[in-house]
């Protein structure tokens, strides 16, 4: 990559700092247990939120290295907190106090107050949490995607393209963890898509996304890195020529789960391995071909949309086993033994302190944290 192309991917950096150790700032939006929900809003509100054993966890991994951490919650006050405690860097999971940006919203902030965080920038999480915005991105790149059509209103005509091929499938545009997906979401008619697009619209104040059902084989494909990543990485083994880590591509068998059609929150909420979970098969039975299919596919997702140093897309396989791409998560969970991308780092020999490491580390290189590696090393690995 050339100077004025790196300088493209980085946001706006104050003066290089020392390499480390660093003070590193946890940013996320912790699930409160027991707290009772609003009236007013969908009774899976906060779902995507982190449990604190996971911030944890992701604080050991750094510290494992030698960096001192520090929770912030991603609230209102954040703007506060981070000021006083100057973090050299924060470690960005925040999904956002709602809107129609929420994940980009502590993005936003930072870049604003010129503090260095790890992984995708604004407009990529702005993106990458409206389905229908990405989906119209990658179809007009020529990646495979369903027919859709976003309502706004609930009475839009139905385009003839999808009323020849109910079932259909409807879910909320900008939601994540399975929110507002079960197995109503697969509508048989146009009576019970009205019914079911009017229920998003209304309960989730946002536009319902509605879909050709796929009903094929579901996978989902975590990528790392970036052009330069070997230039900063601590494991510059894992990438290919061109920066990226493609992970081993994870199975989600769903047939046997409590909602056998759909890897919706009720689904995602059991514990892997127990009755009602679905089966994490990872690497996916799938032949190589496929393999390399898939994992082409979610690199060119994560790369189209801008997507920096992790994303994980998912996949579902349409009636002639073509794959389609459904979401990009640019903020994908990252909980051990449990997040699919730690299950898929995992197959693969990455260790949870590893990967949380290298989510950091690619982070602080774009903020000029930590130097390129010296070209004799680079020379030596081509
Ligand atoms: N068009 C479709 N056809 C069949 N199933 C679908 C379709 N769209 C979504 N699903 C099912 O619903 C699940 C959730 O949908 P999707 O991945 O779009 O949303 P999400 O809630 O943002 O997921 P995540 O938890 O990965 O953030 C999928 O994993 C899949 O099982
Ligand atoms: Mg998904």
């Amino acid at each position: 990559m050339n100077p004025q192309e790196r300088e493209k991917e980085k946001p706006p950096t104050t003066t290089p700092r020392r390499e480390g150790p660093w003070k590193v700032a946890l940013l996320a939006n912790i699930k409160e247990r027991g707290k009772p929900l609003p009236a007013d809003v969908p009774s899976d509100t906060g779902a995507d939120y982190d449990y604190i054993e996971t911030i944890d966890m992701i604080r050991a991994a750094i510290e494992t290295d030698g960096h001192q951490t520090v929770f912030i919650p991603a609230d209102t006050k954040l703007p506060y907190a981070l000021k006083e405690i100057k973090p050299d860097i924060c470690f960005n999971i925040a999904e956002g106090l709602g809107g129609d940006a929420r994940e980009a919203q502590v993005p936003a902030l930072l870049e604003m107050l010129k503090i260095p965080y790890t992984g995708s920038r604004v407009l990529t999480n702005a993106i990458s949490l409206d389905k229908t915005l990405t989906k119209r991105i990658w179809r007009d790149r020529g990646l495979p995607v369903a027919p859709f059509q976003e309502f706004t209103f609930g009475d839009e005509p139905l385009r003839p393209e999808l009323k020849q091929h109910f079932p259909l499938f409807v879910k909320p545009a900008r939601e994540g963890t399975g929110m507002g997906v079960d197995q109503k979401a697969i509508v048989k008619d146009e009576a019970e898509l009205r019914e079911r697009a009017n229920y998003i619209i209304h309960l989730y104040h946002q536009p319902a996304l509605v879909e050709i059902f796929l009903p094929g084989r579901e996978f989902t494909i975590g990528i790392l890195g970036r052009r330069d990543a070997p230039l900063y990485s601590r494991h510059p083994e894992w990438y290919e020529k061109d920066g990226f880590h493609r992970l081993p591509i994870l199975e989600l068998d769903i047939t046997r789960s409590v909602t056998p059609s759909v890897y919706g929150l009720e689904a995602k909420a059991q514990s892997v391995g127990s009755e009602g979970a679905p089966d994490y098969l990872c690497p996916a039975p799938i032949d190589p071909e496929m393999t390399r299919k898939l994992q082409h596919l979610a690199y060119r997702a994560h790369v189209i949309l801008g997507s920096l140093d992790v994303s994980r897309t998912d996949v579902r396989l349409d009636a002639g086993g073509n794959p389609r791409l459904l979401e990009i998560n640019t903020l994908p969970g990252l909980t051990p033994g449990y997040s699919d991308l730690c299950i898929q780092a995992s197959a693969h020999g990455i260790s949870y302190e590893d990967l949380i490491l290298e989510i950091l580390y690619l982070g602080a290189s774009r903020w000029g944290l930590i130097e390129a590696r010296p070209l004799a090393e680079q020379h030596k690995r081509n």
